[in-house]
């Protein structure tokens, strides 16, 4: 197991992430927007959970355990378009998060073929992909919320068959 000097190295481009002005606004206008929100909120407590999932995945998938800071990277940007579609509800979150997370991956350090995987895996996650980091990052971001536990169940327009009634990861 990888000690906390490892670890901490190679997930300093996601504390890079987590640390940047620009990502913490944008969480900070999400969870502004969802204040009235009671159920599935898109601050950076989904964003980690989606995280933790996506890389049990990834790792379940038989994918290399190096690429840990990319997977996390999808799933802290995934929503950050959030904040633009309660301005503007014609805007497409997906494709908004794609356009913020570019330049900051860019600018932590990521080699631009790397980042723009990272930025297809962003704006598919409402889609899906048929494999790679893009269907991780989709099935987390579904898996990451428990339904089984929710009292606004009623209010959801997720269709009862999708629901999580139980806990996978
Ligand atoms: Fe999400």
């Amino acid at each position: 197991m990888a000690d906390k000097q490892t670890a901490a190295k190679q997930m300093e481009r996601v504390n890079a992430i987590l640390q940047h002005p620009g990502y913490q606004s944008w969480i900070i206008a999400i969870n502004q927007a969802e204040m009235g929100r009671d159920f599935c909120r898109h601050g950076v407590e989904h964003a980690l959970d989606v995280a933790r999932i996506a890389y049990a995945l990834w790792l379940d998938n038989g994918g290399n355990p190096v690429a840990k800071d990319i997977v996390y990277a999808a799933a802290l940007l995934h929503d950050v378009g959030r904040w633009q579609e309660y301005e503007d509800p014609t805007v497409d979150h997906a494709e908004a998060a794609a356009e913020l997370a570019e330049p900051l991956l860019l600018e932590v350090g990521y080699h631009p073929l790397v980042a723009a995987e990272i930025v297809k895996a962003v704006r598919l996650h409402r889609k899906g992909a048929p494999d790679g980091l893009a269907q991780v990052l989709y099935r987390a971001d579904k898996l990451s919320r428990p339904c089984y536990l929710c009292p606004s169940r009623r209010k959801c327009n997720w269709p009862a068959d999708k629901m999580n009634d139980e806990l996978l990861y």
